[in-house]
């Protein structure tokens, strides 16, 4: 596809924690479309959580552009939904307070945010839990709520950093499928780091895989780009056939390098 259309994009993009200093990432270049379902994907320390913060607009390229829908990252007027791995809920609010925050940023209240709460509660599966607190929650329903407070202002672009990692096997793959269902009700696209190659191969569109220097590990670029071409509505029994072990073992293969 034409790179006039990509959503986002990152050219030769360098980063540099100046303490260090360390350079993290250099030269890195992407381009992705709108509504696509990428997954990020890389050893330990390699500079996953960097790059999506940079994507985020939190942190500014040491050298090198990121734009988002023909703005730069860091003053992009595109609502953007962050999960991270830590669901990061307020224990002293409940779930719909929790999920109503970014519009009371915005300096929004009243009965249109009270629909809007509910529906994304639906959404994500948590009917009947709105006044309940973080503590009475399961691991699996505060990041639901975690989603539910990164989707509530619509956002374009859905960044997801390991959103699952705490979670029990079952959980997480209910979790996944729950997150394909959103995406697909939505307009979004979503940016996913996830040390899981069988989530990455089932939940999307296309892998980056990120590495650095043989030696050292860094800097940073994405080495490869692996689409995934596997039909949708993605089925659990896909796992377990011959085409879907050949995107895993070249991921594998991908992340080894
Ligand atoms: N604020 C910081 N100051 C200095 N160095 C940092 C900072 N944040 C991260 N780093 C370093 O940058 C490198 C990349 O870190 P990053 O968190 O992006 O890795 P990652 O790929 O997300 O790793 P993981 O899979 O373990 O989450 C690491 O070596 C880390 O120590
Ligand atoms: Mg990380």
């Amino acid at each position: 596809m034409p790179m006039d259309d990509a959503f986002l994009t990152a050219d030769n993009v360098n980063y540099i924690f100046e303490d260090g200093p360390l350079h993290v990432l250099a030269d890195v270049s992407l381009s992705i479309q709108a509504g696509a379902f990428v997954a990020l994907a890389g050893p330990s320390g390699v500079g996953k959580s960097t790059l999506l913060r940079l994507l985020a607009g939190l942190l500014r390229p040491s050298s090198g552009q990121i734009t988002i829908a023909g703005h730069p990252a860091y003053h992009t007027p595109e609502p953007i939904g962050l999960v991270f791995q830590k669901d990061n809920l307020m224990p002293w609010r409940t779930v719909a307070e929790n999920a109503r925050l970014p519009l009371e940023l915005q300096g929004e209240s009243g009965p249109e945010v009270k629909r809007r709460v509910q529906k994304i509660l639906d959404l994500v599966g948590l009917t009947g839990f709105e006044q309940n607190y973080p503590a009475q929650l399961s691991g699996g329903m505060a990041q639901r709520v975690a989603l539910a407070r990164a989707l509530i202002h619509a956002p374009n672009l859905l960044l997801l950093d390991e959103p699952f990692g705490a979670l029990d096997a079952l959980t997480r793959e209910r979790m996944g499928q729950e997150l394909l269902r959103i995406w697909q009700a939505m307009p979004v696209t979503v940016i996913m780091v996830t040390h899981s190659i069988t989530e990455a191969v089932f939940l999307a569109d296309e892998v980056m895989v990120m590495g650095g220097d043989p030696g050292n590990g860094r800097p940073a670029a994405i080495t490869q780009r692996i689409p995934i071409q596997l039909p949708r509505p993605r089925q659990f029994e896909m796992q377990a056939s011959a085409e879907f072990q050949k995107h895993a073992a070249a991921i594998r293969a991908a992340i080894q390098q």
